[in-house]
């Protein structure tokens, strides 16, 4: 039995399921049933799905929930989340509703530049490459003319062009390194469209182009977000002790990498859940998000906590390149719901709504882990993940709960206690 074959896309949608199920799972019709059931019954849907990608078979969904009650610079948002995780909007929601009663989130964008490159090789002498870049810089510019005008009607377009040598790192290796203001859109595509219009303009015999690339590492595409409270209100008791405790986690996710990365896997539930539900590239998100936390040269903590003054200070200063025009943002139904549930925001607000999601998550994880510990709330959900999957009644379901408030919670354990139950 092959498992290579020619011509795949080709085929239609119930072929290439058929050579699924015959080559990888026995022609089980079981399993073409759960490929099925994944499909949308509203054709328009599933043709929207179908053509998001190549080779569609199905659909794979992420659950899509709502953390309301966040008060970000005075205005209220409810924000859409998409995310597989249990108790992350539960998170989301708790935080909001938090710091609601203590002044809400303030957030601002820093700045919103983005970047390309077009990278080339040049052997020849450097002084004449300068010249040769000046002379050109004003043709460089018009040569994208056409594909930059709505962008400037819209406040954004080419902000500047600059020749970069690199060959202390590379032989012969230069790049063009433009700098771009794409306002509401997230321009991947109208950067790219400018390099490539650019590099054909400056390309000569002796100026190899290698590629013409936007750069997903945008350090000065950058929001902050903050909250603030006395001391004394961050907790019910203890609240010095344990405000301590909550700066000193942050202070060391920044000198310990380990724990650094899991910190910001923790800011990221929140970045990424809302990310994708607006429709917005969270690859691109992560990618820039990571190699910004190792700025510094060792991989740091997003966030900063700080203690002064009686004040307690949290805040987060992150790159977010997002859109809210044109991508999977204008094409998918629940993006575009998601959009309309934030007041159809901006690009520069959307970004501080997601920096926000981000801080808020951060909160809830360090404030679980400087106190309870970070398994009460899991273990919870986990008891009653397998309460379901036992099929108990409300009544048992009840009784288990309160049977295990002060028990560890593991498989056998619960089985145990229900058969008991049962006897
Ligand atoms: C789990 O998805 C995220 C946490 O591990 C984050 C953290 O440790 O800060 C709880």
């Amino acid at each position: 039995m092959s498992k290579t074959v020619n011509g795949f896309s080709k085929l239609s949608k119930n072929e290439k399921i058929d050579w699924l199920i015959e080559n990888f799972f026995g022609n089980s019709s079981k399993s073409k049933e759960i490929l099925k059931q994944y499909w949308n019954d509203t054709k328009e849907i599933q043709d929207l799905h179908d053509d998001f990608i190549e080779n569609t078979i199905s659909n794979y969904y992420l659950p899509f929930g709502i953390a309301p009650n966040f008060v970000i610079n005075g205005k209220d948002y409810t924000i859409p989340m998409a995310i597989e995780e249990s108790s992350v909007v539960a998170a989301a929601a708790l935080v909001a509703k938090f710091w609601s009663s203590r002044g809400g989130f303030k957030a601002e964008v820093i700045s919103t530049v983005k970047i390309g490159q077009v990278h080339f090789m040049f052997e020849g002498d450097k002084e004449e490459l300068q010249q040769y870049f000046d002379l050109k810089k004003e043709d460089l510019l018009k040569s994208t003319e056409n594909i930059t005008k709505n962008m400037r009607k819209r406040g954004g377009g080419i902000l500047a062009i600059e020749l970069r040598d690199k060959t202390a790192e590379l032989n012969n290796y230069y790049q063009l390194h433009v700098s771009f203001e794409t306002v509401d859109s997230m321009g991947a595509n109208f950067i790219n469209s400018c390099l490539e219009a650019i590099a054909k303009e400056f390309e000569n015999d002796e100026i190899i182009v290698v590629m013409s690339i936007l750069s997903n590492y945008v350090p000065e595409c950058l929001v902050r977000a903050e909250v603030s409270c006395k001391v004394e209100d961050l907790y019910v008791e203890n609240s010095e002790f344990l405000a301590q405790k909550f700066v000193q986690a942050v202070q060391i996710a920044n000198v310990e990498p380990h724990r650094a990365v899991t910190h910001n896997k923790g800011i990221m539930n929140g970045i990424d859940a809302v990310v994708i539900a607006t429709g917005n590239d969270f690859r691109a998100i992560e990618a820039c998000v990571h190699a910004y936390a190792s700025k510094d040269g060792r991989y740091k903590s997003l966030s900063n906590a700080s203690i002064e003054d009686g004040i307690f200070k949290f805040w987060i200063e992150i790159p977010l390149a997002l859109g809210t025009v044109g991508g999977l943002t204008s094409l998918h139904p629940l993006s575009k719901l998601a959009m309309q549930m934030l007041g159809k925001p901006s690009a520069r607000e959307l970004m501080q709504i997601i920096a926000v999601a981000g801080l808020a998550q951060n909160f809830a994880a360090l404030r679980a882990l400087t106190t309870t510990g970070i398994q009460k709330g899991h273990m919870k959900m986990h008891l009653t993940n397998i309460i379901k999957g036992l099929g108990a009644s409300e009544a048992d379901k009840e009784f288990l709960i309160n049977y295990f408030q002060n028990k560890t919670v593991t498989h056998n354990a619960v089985v145990e206690a229900y058969n008991n139950l049962r006897k």
